[in-house]
């Protein structure tokens, strides 16, 4: 009697929620490690770790960090940013022996702040390498602001030299010019896009897309990953809070057309949707443990009584997995967080550990003040492999 009645007591309530993160999912193959301290006033933010190489028309194998940069002068920084990049990085992003001195040691600007339209593009960039070229996306929808503001456009660099021949276009010794002629055709989506949520009264029905993008690519779909804002509710410093993410698929090219947004799945951070909870971008990648099968995920995500930088697995880019833990952070005000993950996976060959890059203490998010800084956390591919076949959602293909 008294072992059954024991037995009883320990056994969670039929109703209990399944819990929202699992916490020690991910085995990580040694601490987490500063790849690189930012000056102080960097502005750079929204990184990107880009492989690129091994194609007839790019042979060379290297590895690229693009970020986008503000000008310090302006506050918040959102009408003086451009995207600029660093080259010759290995895997752990230390300098290879081209660059001794290491892979941060002088960057590059991708584009200038000759025009807002070129501004505007730079503000939410996704970037991916994708056979034999670096595709790019960028750029906001709001017609009424005083700035050029119509759309995200979609430029490639097809070969190491067009990208060179973009950095020295946006030397500041360049006198002003017209935008490049890939802005001034036709955008590879606007706000009013089929599917996408805005629910911000200044600009709904239509998207803003003030997010970053993220573009991924599985099997021949790419899945294009956008700020969704879930809720038009005004909080006493503004129309905020609500964020979360949107997708599209195009089954043509990274460049798009795309077909309908539809706001992803991510168990336990589910609809009705509160201000409180923010997932502030999906930073999303072939999965290096199952890259035939699924994409991974990675949300700076922001609820009650939790922030974290999130690991998701998806078959089809809509509907994820629950959360693994990639590292904690913080809660800088106004629902973000005071980290954000870097898009892009690198893998060390050597130890088999899939590289996943943190941007520790934002520079301009809420109330950071500590050092900017990149750190990298190695994940055992055999403990992201055992993840993903345990969490991939029902009706995605499973193999033995
Ligand atoms: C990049 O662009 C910014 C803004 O125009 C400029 O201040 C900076 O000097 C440029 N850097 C390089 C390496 O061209
Ligand atoms: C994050 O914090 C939780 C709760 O304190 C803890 O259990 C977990 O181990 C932490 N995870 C990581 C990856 O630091
Ligand atoms: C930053 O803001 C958050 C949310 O308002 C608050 O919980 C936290 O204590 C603040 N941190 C600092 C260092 O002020």
């Amino acid at each position: 009697m008294m072992f059954t009645a024991m037995v009883a007591l320990w056994l969670p309530p039929a109703s209990a929620a399944p819990p929202r993160v699992l916490h020690d999912a991910l085995v990580r193959a040694g601490p987490e490690a500063v790849v690189h301290r930012f000056e102080s006033g960097s502005s750079a933010r929204y990184f990107s770790v880009v492989r690129v190489g091994g194609a007839k028309n790019w042979p060379t194998r290297e590895t690229f960090v693009f970020a986008r940069r503000a000008s310090p002068t302006h506050v918040g920084g959102n009408e003086h940013e451009w995207v600029s990049f660093w080259r010759d990085c290995d895997a752990t992003l230390r300098g290879t022996e081209k660059q001794a001195s290491g892979c941060f040691a002088s960057s590059q600007n991708l584009t200038n702040v000759r025009s807002p339209r070129e501004t505007n593009w730079a503000h939410n960039t996704a970037l991916l390498w994708d056979a034999g070229a670096v595709y790019a996306l960028g750029g906001r929808d709001n017609p009424t602001h005083h700035r050029v503001r119509d759309g995200a456009y979609s430029r490639t660099y097809e070969t190491q030299s067009r990208l060179d021949a973009a950095a020295r276009a946006s030397a500041p010794s360049t006198r002003r010019l017209p935008p490049p002629e890939d802005l001034r055709g036709t955008p590879a989506l606007r706000g009013a896009h089929a599917g996408c949520v805005e629910k911000r009264p200044q600009f709904a029905p239509n998207c803003e897309f003030d997010g970053r993008f993220s573009l991924a690519r599985l099997g021949s779909t790419y899945h294009l990953f956008a700020r969704a804002n879930l809720v038009g509710e005004k909080g006493a410093r503004g129309h905020f809070g609500g964020r979360f993410v949107q997708s599209a698929a195009s089954t043509t090219s990274p460049r798009g057309p795309f077909g309908a947004f539809s706001v992803v799945d991510v168990p336990g951070f589910r609809a009705p949707f509160a201000r409180a909870l923010n997932v502030y971008f999906a930073a999303v990648t072939s999965n290096p443990a199952d890259p035939d099968n699924s994409l991974v995920a990675l949300f700076p995500l922001r609820d009650e009584g939790l922030a974290i930088l999130g690991l998701g697995v998806s078959c089809d880019g809509k509907r994820f997995s629950r959360l693994a833990v990639l590292a904690n952070t913080t809660d800088a005000g106004d629902f973000r967080t005071a980290d954000h993950p870097a898009d892009g996976v690198l893998v060390d060959d050597t130890s088999q550990t899939a590289l996943f890059f943190v941007h520790r203490n934002v520079p301009s998010i809420g109330n950071v003040t500590g050092p900017s800084a990149l750190t990298r956390i190695p994940i055992t591919l055999s403990s992201l492999r055992a993840f993903t076949r345990s969490q991939l959602p029902a009706g995605c293909p499973r193999r033995p």
